[in-house]
This record gives structure tokens, sequence and C-alpha cells, in this order.
């Protein structure tokens, strides 16, 4: 870890074992964003990067990534739009189904949150297989947008979910505890 401040951000994530079922490390970061220094610090390291990359649209994927996404994209002059779950958005959709460990899931966007051209960052809390922001990606592509990168607080290396990003680059914070 070469920025001193990744380990208090590490340090403030919270471990819960086997939630939601048995097997898994589950990776709190409500606990995060308890910690003052630790959530700003959060916030300041994406914004240090994506500050002059020009990026109009901040995408936040349901539910952690809307508790990271809009305080970045109001430090970076972008604007914010939610990637919600299926019928949770009132207007007209685009949608992209993916695959779970269990089953299917999808993501929407409100037809004209995005327009043609447009350079996004996706931002959610946690990336492991990918599927989800594959699918991420593939509905912003599908509407014209250029997705610049995705930005991930927690990245767990051993599901490889940078390899299923299509060749978008992936930013990660920190690994699991
Ligand atoms: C978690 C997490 C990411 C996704 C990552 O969300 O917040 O969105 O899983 O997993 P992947 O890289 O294997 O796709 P979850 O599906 O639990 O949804 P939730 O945030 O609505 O609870």
């Amino acid at each position: 870890m070469g920025d001193p401040r990744l380990q208090g951000i590490s340090d403030a994530i919270r471990v819960v074992p086997h939630f939601p079922k048995k097997g898994i490390m589950f990776q709190d970061i409500t606990t995060l964003l308890l910690d003052h220094k630790a959530f700003k610090d959060t916030i300041d390291i994406f914004v240090e990067r994506y500050r002059d990359m020009a990026i109009s649209v901040v995408a936040g994927v349901e539910a952690r990534g809307f508790m990271f996404g809009p305080s970045i994209a109001l430090a970076i002059g972008a604007k914010f739009v939610p990637l919600r779950k299926p019928g949770k958005l009132p207007g007209k959709v685009i949608s992209e189904a993916y695959e779970l460990e269990y089953g299917n899931d999808c993501l929407a966007v409100h037809v004209g949150a995005v327009q043609p051209e447009e350079r996004v960052l996706i931002i959610d809390d946690l990336v492991a297989t990918g599927g989800t922001l594959s699918a991420a990606i593939r509905l912003l592509e599908r509407v014209g947008a250029e997705v610049v990168e995705c930005g991930c607080v927690i990245g767990v290396p051993e599901f490889k979910g940078r390899r299923r990003l299509n060749g978008k680059p992936l930013y990660i914070l920190v690994e699991p505890r």
C-alpha cells in the first residue's frame, strides 16, 4: 500500500464471517462510513484520480455504489446517475441482465440520463467476479457512452473480476481483509 491513507481505509471495513451465507467473508463498508477520516480519505483518493479526466457522469451501482458515487460526482463536477435493480426506476429504462452465482439479476438506467459520447466513471463498493460491473459497462455502452474506468473500494483478487471488464480499466483501493 503506497498511499498511507489506504491502511486506515482497510482497517475501517468490518469483516463479517458467514454473511449472508456460510463461507462468505462479508466486507461491510457501513463501518467505513462511520469513520469520518477513512470515509473522507476514500472519497478524496477517487477525486484526486478522476478530477482532471473530463468525466461528466458518475454512475453508481445499486446499492453500495450509491454511498460513494454522489460525493465523488459533486467533487469532480459530474452528474450522478444511479444504475438500479429491476422495478425501481419510474421512467423509461434500458436494462442489462447478468448472471449471479445462483440466478440472474439486472441493472437499469433511465433513458436520457446519460447522453451518447459522455465520459462515464462507474463506481461500486466491491468487485468480485466482475459480473455486475461488466453488465454496467454493457448498459452504458448501449446508450453510446464512453466508459472511462470502473472504480471500487474493494477488489477481491481471487475472483479475477478484472478479466470480465472487456478491457476497461479497473481501479481498486484495497483488497479484502
Ligand atoms: C455486491 C457488490 C457489488 C457486487 C459485486 O452487490 O456491492 O455490486 O456484489 O459482485 P460481482 O463482482 O461478483 O458481480 P450485491 O449483488 O450483493 O447487491 P446489493 O448491493 O444490492 O446488495
